[in-house]
């Protein structure tokens, strides 16, 4: 038996007006889109921007259904629409930002372990990083250079 450690490398932005100016415009269309999620049953609203090669900017955000599981996150309303409207477009960075109604969420939240998986697809697609960026309603904002580096141990196409 031998152990391995595996470790991940992120990057933490006191604020918004801390990244570089195309990103705190991505973070901006993050919150614009986040703030009209369809979210009556969680109150909790997320919304993604992706910026693609071709310049162009593609949101999307968490559409809730009353039979729970047949709700999307915002990342993958977001990737699936870019993956399927322009899918030669390189995705070079993504923005998401969430908010409760209930509550002030000061911390960055994550894309759940789905998105992760989802976004990963189309980083090995396009063999090409994706930079990826979050944060809460306020406060930090972390950055994850690649998708990978929030998914370790990725089950991608090699394996089928
Ligand atoms: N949600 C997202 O949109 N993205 C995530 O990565 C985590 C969770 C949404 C799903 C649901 O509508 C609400 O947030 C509460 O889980």
């Amino acid at each position: 038996m031998k152990e391995i450690e595996i470790k991940t490398r992120l990057e933490i932005y006191d604020t918004v007006e801390e990244l570089p100016r195309d990103v705190q415009q991505l973070m901006q269309r993050s919150f614009w889109i986040r703030d009209k999620a369809y979210a009556p049953y969680s109150n909790f609203l997320v919304g993604a921007a992706l910026l693609l090669s071709n310049g162009q900017i593609i949101e999307g955000n968490n559409q809730e259904n009353a039979c729970y599981p047949s709700g999307l996150c915002a990342e993958r309303t977001a990737i699936y629409y870019a993956g399927a409207q322009f899918p030669e477009e390189t995705i070079l960075k993504m923005a998401i930002s969430a908010k409760s109604l209930r509550h002030k969420l000061s911390t960055p939240t994550p894309p759940c372990g789905a998105c992760r998986q989802a976004i990963a697809e189309y980083e090995v697609k396009q063999e090409q990083p994706i930079e990826i960026f979050f944060t809460g309603e306020t406060g930090k904002v972390v950055k994850s250079s690649s998708l990978a580096n929030l998914l370790p141990l990725v089950f991608d196409k090699t394996y089928l």
